[in-house]
């Protein structure tokens, strides 16, 4: 299969950078590559927020403040394929022809942002759709798709499987401004609707993330194309 992962920078830097992880997460990757041709768009968490917040102090344009944002998410990806290894791109491509000539060459890909606008589960769904990918999973903090924001409500339920409709139903007043995408960016929602990738949604359990890409029982959302 061909897997495009995107992993959130509040996974691999919830304040600061969770090493730990991202030892456990090149692992898993590394043995994932054995039978799939493996992707990773990494985002920028704390880090890309806190550059953002700085600049945007200064009175630095929203455009200005995606660009320090993808730079965050890319030294994110370098970090990981520091972890990973010689299996990788030795540095993250800025863009997606550039990603399929690695993929072409063997390598597993990990990058970060590429264009100003957008967060990185945006790239992340591009490529899935340039390269033709089987499996699109959205890795976050959070377990899955809720009906509420569970860091919020208590309450909040885990949906087993939304389509693709209600979350952008969902999502459509969400803001645009650097480094404030919330669940899932609206452009990541909309190419995933119209190229019909399949598309799960869980937290960063590696086992958890196996069974999903196994097709056995998880915890988390699969997103349906209706
Ligand atoms: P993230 O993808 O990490 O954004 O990119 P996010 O969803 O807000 O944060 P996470 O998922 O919790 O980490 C960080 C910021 O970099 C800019 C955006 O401003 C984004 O919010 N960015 C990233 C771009 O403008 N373009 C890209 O291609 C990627």
């Amino acid at each position: 299969m061909k897997i495009v992962i995107s992993i959130g920078g509040s996974v691999l830097v919830p304040d600061g950078m969770d090493a730990g992880y991202v030892k456990e997460f090149a692992g898993f990757i590394k043995e994932l590559s054995k039978k799939h041709e493996v992707s990773i768009v990494t985002g920028g968490g704390r880090l890309a927020r806190n550059y953002i917040e700085a600049a945007r102090k200064f009175g630095a344009s929203e455009t200005s403040c995606d660009i320090i944002g993808i730079r965050a998410t890319r030294m994110n990806a370098s970090v990981l394929i520091s972890a990973i290894g010689n299996s990788a791109n030795p540095e993250p491509p800025k863009s997606f022809l550039d990603a399929k000539k690695y993929l072409g060459a063997g390598k597993i890909v990990v990058m970060g942002g590429t264009h100003p606008g957008h967060s990185t589960d945006g790239v992340a769904a591009m490529l899935a759709e340039y390269i033709g990918a089987d499996l699109f999973i959205n890795v976050s903090n959070v377990d899955g798709i809720y009906d509420n924001d569970p860091n919020k409500n208590p309450d909040a339920k885990l949906y087993g499987s939304i389509s693709i409709d209600k979350v952008i139903g969902m999502i459509s007043g969400s803001s645009l401004g650097a480094g404030k995408y919330e669940m899932v960016d609206l452009l990541a929602a909309k190419v995933i609707q119209r190229s019909g990738i399949r598309c799960i949604f869980a937290g960063k359990d590696i086992r958890n993330l196996k069974n999903a890409i196994e097709g056995k029982k998880f915890t988390g959302t699969i997103v349906d194309r209706k």
